[in-house]
């Protein structure tokens, strides 16, 4: 395992989520403490569960030892209070992909911390220069995109908005190094590079199965046989979350306001059936429940 950067000890995580979880399984893995902040006891319960089930795989695997694992448990705190996140020397929000959602966290985070603590947005696809102004330190502030699973996916955006300093974008990519993943940087322009790219192949699959091009199976089998991609387009739907695809596809869309943009009709009603993919145990395709991996 990489070394923890020497400026940063301990990590606070808002959001312990799909993403939350992740990134604070890295960072504990990586010998960083972590301070896990979530709305509800049963939200960071079910966070710390799977972070204690990552660290135990990772014993398994040989990436950590009996001992390591033991210490990185230690090195957990959970908290339901946003403002005991002062005593973290670097932030990494990781809420629901929403402006406001987003912009009510960092207004907290700014009234409760220090001065010089770094913030940072796993958002993927909202402006990092707008969420940045909301705060009072604008120039602290940077994109820090991780991709899920974060505990295997190399890749991390770093994204600096137009406030960002070159200070605080060399400490967020130590940070990304340390965690042994590659940073790419990347502009603030809506859904970086990656989500720009994905999400609009992700949609175009959907109108192709809205159209009746083919089944659903059929598609990703093209995607998966022909060019390689690890999940096809619909089961990586299902697996990044519906809501979250129309999300993002939202964002581009009024980012960018071109109609290449437009999200799919039944991407929209599959969202509002309540059809969000593994997490509800169903989207493209059905899941057994709680089959979330
Ligand atoms: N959570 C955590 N770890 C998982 C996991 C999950 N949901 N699914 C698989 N893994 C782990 C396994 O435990 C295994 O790790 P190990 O080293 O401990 O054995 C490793 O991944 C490989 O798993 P498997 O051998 O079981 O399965 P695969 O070889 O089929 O790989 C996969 C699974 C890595 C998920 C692969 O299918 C893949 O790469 N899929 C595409 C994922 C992708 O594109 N992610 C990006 C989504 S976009 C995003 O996150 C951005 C956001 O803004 C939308």
């Amino acid at each position: 395992m990489a070394q923890p950067s020497s400026e940063i000890k301990t990590v606070g995580v808002v959001g312990a989520g799909t993403m939350g979880h992740g990134i604070a399984h890295v960072l504990l893995r990586s010998g960083y403490a972590v301070l896990l902040q979530d709305v509800s006891e049963r939200y960071l319960q079910k966070g710390a569960e799977r972070i204690l089930s990552g660290l135990g795989r990772d014993v398994e695997k040989s990436r950590l030892t009996e001992e390591q694992r033991l210490k990185a448990v230690e090195r957990l705190k959970t908290t339901t209070d946003i403002y005991s996140l002062a005593a973290a020397q670097f932030i990494i929000e990781a809420v629901t992909e929403d402006f406001k959602v987003k912009s009510d966290v960092f207004r907290a985070l700014d009234e409760g911390g220090a001065s010089e603590v770094i913030f940072a947005s796993n958002t993927s696809s909202i402006s990092i220069t707008k969420l940045a102004a909301v705060t009072r330190r604008p120039t602290l502030f940077v994109g820090l995109h991780f991709f899920n699973p974060v505990a295997v996916m190399k890749l991390v955006e770093i994204v600096p908005g137009l406030q960002t300093s070159a200070h605080t974008l060399s400490i967020a990519k130590e940070l990304a190094n340390s965690l042994g993943k590659i940073p790419v940087r990347v502009n603030d322009f809506p859904g970086f590079i990656s989500n720009r790219v994905l999400m609009p192949m992700i949609n175009e699959a959907i109108y192709a199965l809205m159209e009746g091009v083919a089944e659903a199976q059929a598609i990703d089998e093209v995607m998966k046989l022909g060019m390689s991609h690890p999940m096809g387009p619909l089961e990586l739907a299902d697996f990044i979350g519906l809501d979250v695809c129309l999300d993002i596809m939202k964002v581009l869309y009024e980012g960018f306001r071109e109609s290449k943009y437009r999200p799919c009709p039944l991407l929209e009603r599959m969202v509002n059936a309540g059809w969000l993919g593994r997490k509800t145990s169903k989207g493209f395709y059905e899941y057994k429940q709680g089959q979330t991996a």
